[in-house]
């Protein structure tokens, strides 16, 4: 039979966290399906017809546990090698991030244990990384690049994301390519030189080989000015790739107001976002991502202005930031927990945060991070009673299945 369901999930409270829907969207009581990869149907129990449930190939039960859409990481640094404990001491000690970063430490020391990394080492601490956050309910991961400031890093680390994105059916990685992420040491005393060199060059080469989904940059003082990043901007628009930036973290640049001006999918950060920024993200749709753990670890003081997010309306997500110096993080649960304890968040905004709004984040709010018909079939199976759960407790993980494209994965 054509029609017939590939898998048919009975028994399952679905948190649906489709828009402008109360309630995490929830079904009690209620089943789903999946044909060819996506949701071919959801509804009530009592809806589901007998003869439905017979043409399913599989049937299985989800024991009334709650069922949410997989979860997006959606900002990540998460493939480089080495890593920066000395720097986390040092900064116990008293020494800034900013500090750091200018006397060479900071992004650069990670840079130069990437470009000495062969691919296979930087795939390996990698998918360590990952099995922690698919080991939570992650079904799609973005990854930058930018540790490599140099052409062949730079293609090394995007290649080796590719890599892992086809080795595992059970995750899938969408790539930014961050090449104005620091200015690398040997260009130290020319700036001009490394743009002009990231934009004829790098840049070009990264797109002909169709290895980045997007474009990021880091709009900071110790990073690119506003000027800089307009024309990698531009360029990366031509070359018909979206946009994302990381935005206002230390201070204010206007930078999430640039990225909205240049139609940007997200503005990262935000901590230091003015209101005149955060209307300029309303008006075009880009979505504000928070990333506490950044927060959390540099002990900032400034949060992000949720008030002015929700008052002209920006979507807003939530992710790990996982790298070596900033946000050591491999918990996106944790991150949930956080983005409500330390920037108020309700419970409902951290979920919608790292599903519907994080898909929009990496332009693919169509496609997947709600369960609705036609929707790919990602999902998780939590052993929860009320879905706050996921953002109230820490370090619990009651994540008790997870499916990728409606198969059932082995992680949990
Ligand atoms: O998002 N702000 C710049 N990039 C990262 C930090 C990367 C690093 O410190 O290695 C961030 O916080
Ligand atoms: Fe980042």
């Amino acid at each position: 039979m054509t029609n017939a369901w590939d898998l048919l999930l009975t028994d399952v409270q679905l948190a649906t966290m489709v828009e402008n829907a109360s309630d995490y969207g929830a079904i009690r009581d209620a089943a789903i399906a999946v044909k060819n990869g996506r949701i071919a149907w959801l509804g009530c129990m009592d809806e589901l017809t007998e003869s439905q449930r017979q043409a399913a190939d599989q049937v299985e039960s989800g024991n009334n546990q709650w069922l949410s859409p997989g979860l997006i990481d959606c900002h990540t640094h998460i493939i480089y090698a080495g890593n920066r404990a000395s720097e986390f001491e040092m900064r116990l000690k008293g020494a800034t991030y900013e500090e750091l970063q200018k006397a060479g430490g900071g992004i650069l020391s990670t840079v130069k244990a990437t470009r000495d990394a062969s691919m296979d080492e930087l795939a390996l601490s990698a998918a360590k990384r990952i099995a922690r956050l698919k080991s939570e309910g992650v079904t799609t991961l973005e990854v930058k690049s930018g540790y490599g400031l140099e052409l062949n890093t730079e293609l090394k680390m995007l290649r080796v994301a590719r890599q892992l994105d086809q080795q595992d059916r059970e995750i899938e990685l969408r790539t930014t390519f961050l090449g104005a992420h620091a200015l690398p040491q040997e260009y130290n005393q020319d700036r001009e030189g490394y743009l002009e060199i990231l934009l004829t060059q790098i840049l070009p080469e990264v797109s002909c080989q169709g290895l980045a989904d997007a474009v990021d940059g880091f709009c900071e003082h110790i990073g690119f000015s506003p000027e800089e990043i307009s024309r990698l901007f531009v360029l990366a628009k031509e070359l018909g790739l979206p946009l994302k930036l990381h935005a206002d973290q230390l201070s204010d640049l206007g930078a999430a107001g640039l990225a909205a001006e240049h139609g940007a999918l997200s503005a990262d950060h935000l901590e230091y976002s003015s209101e005149a920024s955060i209307k300029k993200m309303a008006m075009s749709g880009t979505v504000a991502v928070l990333l506490p753990g950044a927060f959390y670890v540099l002990r900032e003081k400034q949060k992000p202005a949720l008030d002015l997010l929700r008052k002209h309306g920006v979507a807003i997500a939530v992710a790990t930031d996982a790298n070596p110096g900033s946000s050591p993080v491999l918990s996106l649960l944790l991150m949930m927990n956080m983005a409500c304890t330390l920037f108020s968040l309700t419970a409902e905004e951290a979920l919608a945060g790292v599903t519907r709004n994080a898909a929009r984040a990496l332009g693919l709010g169509e496609d997947r991070g709600t369960l609705e018909v036609g929707k790919r079939a990602d999902f998780v199976l939590w052993d929860i009673q009320d879905p706050a759960e996921l953002a109230y407790m820490i370090g619990a993980n009651p994540c008790s299945r997870v499916y990728k494209d409606g198969l059932a994965s082995n992680v949990a």
